[in-house]
């Protein structure tokens, strides 16, 4: 199929992508260095002792609370939900710690949110750039931490994620974060300099993913509890930076229904791209099943990519895996030519709900 960029031509690729999202991921390790900082600097504390965490946001906003509900799967003893709605569940209350985060601090969703958290007597942090999130912390005086603005909420994971993750280390609510953030920012530097624009299609693998995808259908199988948001976010990503269709899933629970669904429609099977996302965290039953899924439908569908987290921790593997998915869906956008940055069906959207 003809491509309408070169990959390896990096004036064509800037040229291709005027909102900078290939410059934004390149960001991204400078990003998580400063968000380590301003989230520091911020004294938080509170009287009570939380039996549960909800982090409330939607879209690349919400996908932080995700990444930190994995994480305190392994490491903390209070539970993490993430809500995308406008209310939140009927448990939260005194003794729930609500991170309210909203990259605009407009999103109504998340608004109405916090202030159903308020009514519901819960402890508020809330985690923007401004808007109105950040003027009703204020008039609230509920910490608020403020992060730089000017990116797309998708393309601030960092300012979005860490702040979360370091808020529950000054509450106690995980052990200290210190040794897993820096595992994961070293691993982001060495992948970005794999990943980046000047690298050529033969030893970038982001450029060799989108190569693969191009005119396919990306289906992501994640692992629960290790992968699993990481698998949403490629969808998201390949969704908002590509336009392109896109499909996740998670094992083990794949194995009991999805991998049925791989004998109809046969020609539409043929146009999958399958994309295995593992990590070493993964219970060893759940490696034998990807190998075993891969030789019972592997030759059913176009292809089977098997992708392995790197680093020496689970944060790095996830956010390895995460870095390589957005630059992946960042060069595929240029391959159809699209520029990846904006979302204008979220706008539209939006816009008219506002009208109503
Ligand atoms: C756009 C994007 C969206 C937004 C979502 C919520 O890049 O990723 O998914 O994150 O519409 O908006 P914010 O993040 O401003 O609360």
């Amino acid at each position: 199929m003809e491509h309408l960029i070169d990959l390896n031509n990096p004036e064509q690729l800037r040229k291709g992508d005027p909102g900078q999202m290939l410059e934004a991921l390149a960001g991204l390790p400078q990003q998580c260095r400063e968000a380590v900082k301003l989230a520091r600097a911020k004294e938080i504390s509170f009287p009570q002792t939380f039996q549960h965490v909800v982090v409330t946001g939607l879209g690349g906003s919400a996908i932080g609370g995700d990444f930190l509900r994995v994480y305190a799967g392994q490491k903390s003893r209070v539970p993490v939900m993430v809500n995308r709605d406008y209310q939140l569940p009927l448990f939260a209350g005194e003794h729930t710690l609500v991170l309210a985060v909203s990259y605009s601090g407009n999103t109504e969703e998340t608004l109405s949110a916090y202030e159903d958290a308020k009514a519901k007597g819960a402890a508020l942090v809330a985690l923007t750039s401004g808007g109105k999130l950040a003027e009703k912390a204020q008039k609230d005086g509920v910490p608020l931490i403020i992060i730089p603005a000017g990116l797309q909420p998708r393309a601030a994971t960092g300012y979005l994620f860490i702040p979360s993750l370091i808020v529950l280390e000054k509450l106690g609510l995980v052990p200290p974060v210190t040794s897993d953030l820096e595992d994961m920012i070293e691993t982001l530097e060495k992948m970005g300099q794999k990943l980046s624009i000047d690298i050529d299609e033969t030893k970038n693998p982001a450029k060799q993913l989108a190569k693969l995808f191009y005119h396919k259908i990306p289906v992501i199988w994640g692992v629960s509890g290790t992968t699993e948001t990481t698998a949403m976010r490629w969808k998201g990503q390949i969704n908002e930076n590509s336009k392109a269709l896109a499909y996740f899933n998670v094992l083990p629970e794949l194995n009991h229904n999805e991998i049925v669904g791989t004998e109809a429609p046969e020609k539409l099977l043929k146009e999958v791209e399958l994309v295995f996302l593992r990590t070493e965290d993964d219970h060893p039953r759940v490696q034998k099943r990807f190998d075993i899924t891969k030789e019972i439908i592997g030759d059913r569908v176009s292809g089977v990519t098997e992708i392995w987290g790197e680093g020496k921790s689970l944060l790095a593997r996830m956010f390895s895996l995460t870095y390589l998915g957005d630059y992946t869906s960042a060069y595929l956008a240029l391959l159809y030519g699209i520029d990846p940055s904006p979302v204008h069906l979220i706008t539209l959207l939006k816009n008219k709900l506002a009208e109503v």
